[in-house]
């Protein structure tokens, strides 16, 4: 990036507008209730503190209009475009979960067709069901061993672009939760040449762009859009992301009206300024912080690769047809050698050791390093992992009896389903209905059923060894699964 623009990276617009404001000291008559912090009671001025809440204030001329941007917010959206590489860059304050949504709303139109990897993330399903556009479900590459999805694969895109040539857009999570990521040059290839749009689920991508030795980031391979969770990997709040755009194919102003359609009137001030403080802080040191977290992730994978039954995938296993490059920030730890369940591991770390992982699904759990850790960090969770490996051993190695079901058949839209009069019904007894809900263990993150779909033997089978290994269900109403929404 030139000096000048640089120069501008180190501000932050929208924080420097709130400051302003609250040292202006006009009197408040206005939203919110609190007014600047002077009622808040004692439990929340200790929790956002004084000069946090004197700057919660929010539709203020001098602090913007998210839904029409003219001056902070548009200066650090701009900003945030030009350090990621993107066109357009729109501040979402409901998560990724919303820039998917308005990223499938702005690129759609009811009754599309879209091509969806099944290891899509639940938010990808409620955008089809907002747009009412019709998912072809692509099955992702599964490494066996690992019981994860590792990506998707050119060929099974080609396949699908062939015998699909009515699609609009391939919608795709890259990386995935365990960081794995696909060939998304390849892919946005395959698709422009077929006038599809790549669309690109990044919620575990946003530190991509500040190291060489990560995958490379959807903007840069060829996507049209990408939604990033600023606030999973860098430093905003939880609840802001943000939603990059390549313009071409994809309109702006759509975008924009997406996210207005679907965004509060009234977005919360410290919300935005997280994403331009943690934009503003990546343009100052991204590269140094990020690469000390990749430097210190490979020092753990090679710890505990040292640590007898315990293991730590790396680089090495990006071989399936579907995986390219790997960010190794995540490690991944299967516990299977020490006999034990991910789920159980995931207690023990955290009632025995008190250290909580980011996830545990049936074989492994992940630890997520961010730029945020140093090497006393890393140091405590290679003793523990050594600790637990040696006194919680158990006979054999932990195996699944059962696969994850295949896709079922679709009978209904997820649109259909979602509006459908549903019931409730004993789960045992539901093999033939059709699902009024989705149901997922999360991880591994692929749906067993998606409304819409016929319930199988199979599925209920799958769903009761998952519960039963502690791993809960997302998605149904009641997430025992005694009973499960179906359509009437
Ligand atoms: C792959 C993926 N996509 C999207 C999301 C949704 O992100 P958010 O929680 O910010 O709404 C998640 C959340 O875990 C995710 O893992």
């Amino acid at each position: 990036m030139r000096n000048s623009r640089r120069k501008g990276q180190l501000r932050a617009p929208v924080a420097e507008a709130m400051k302003a404001y609250a040292e202006d000291g006009a009197l408040a008559f206005h939203t919110p209730g609190h007014k600047q912090g002077l009622g808040a009671h004692r439990l929340l001025r200790e929790l956002v503190t004084e000069q946090g809440l004197r700057e919660e204030v929010s539709l203020m001329e001098e602090l913007d209009d998210l839904h029409a941007p003219g001056t902070c917010i548009r200066e650090a959206q701009e900003l945030a475009a030009a350090l990621y590489g993107a066109d357009a860059a729109f501040f979402m304050v409901n998560g990724t979960t919303g820039a998917i949504h308005a990223m499938l709303m702005a690129a759609l139109q009811p009754g599309d067709t879209v091509l969806l990897p099944r290891n899509a993330h639940r938010s990808m399903v409620g955008g089809v069901i907002l747009v009412g556009a019709h998912p072809m479900f692509l099955p992702p590459e599964i490494d066996d061993e690992l019981g994860i999805a590792m990506g998707l694969s050119p060929e099974v895109v080609e396949r699908a672009v062939r015998e699909h040539p009515e699609a609009k857009a391939l919608a795709m999570v890259s990386p995935t939760y365990y960081g794995v990521a696909s060939d998304l040059r390849r892919i946005a290839e395959i698709l422009h040449a077929h006038d599809m749009l790549l669309l690109v689920d990044e919620a575990h991508g946003a530190h991509l762009k500040f190291s060489g030795e990560l995958p490379v980031q959807a903007m840069d391979a060829g996507a049209d859009m990408a939604a990033q969770s600023t606030h999973k990997l860098l430093g905003s709040m939880t609840q802001s992301s943000l939603l990059l755009v390549r313009e071409g194919r994809v309109q702006p102003e759509r975008v924009q009206n997406a996210a207005s359609l679907l965004q509060t009137t009234s977005p919360n001030q410290l919300l935005l300024a997280s994403l331009d403080i943690a934009r503003l802080q990546m343009a100052e040191a991204g590269e140094r912080l990020v690469g000390r977290a990749v430097r210190l992730a490979e020092e753990l994978r090679e710890a505990v690769n040292g640590i007898g039954g315990l293991s730590s995938f790396g680089r090495e296993r990006m071989t399936t047809p579907g995986a390219v490059a790997l960010d190794v920030t995540k490690v991944t730890v299967s516990v299977r050698g020490i006999g034990v369940s991910g789920a159980e591991a995931e207690q023990l770390l955290r009632h025995a050791y008190g250290i909580q992982c980011e996830l545990a699904d049936a074989y492994n759990v992940l630890f997520l390093l961010s730029y945020a850790d140093t090497q006393r960090e890393i140091g405590r969770l290679r003793d523990v992992l050594e600790d637990m490996a040696e006194k919680h051993r158990k006979k054999g190695i932990f195996a699944m009896r059962c696969r994850m079901p295949g896709i079922p058949l679709a009978v209904k839209s997820p649109r259909e389903a979602f509006f459908a009069s549903s019931m409730a019904v004993p789960f045992e007894e539901s093999v033939g209905r059709v699902a009024a809900e989705q149901v997922m263990f999360y991880p591994p993150g692929i749906p067993v059923l998606c409304p819409g779909e016929e319930i199988t033997g199979e599925c209920v089978e799958y769903v009761r060894e998952m519960l039963g290994l502690g791993i809960r269900a997302v998605g149904p109403r009641d997430v025992k699964l005694d009973r499960i929404r179906v359509m009437e």
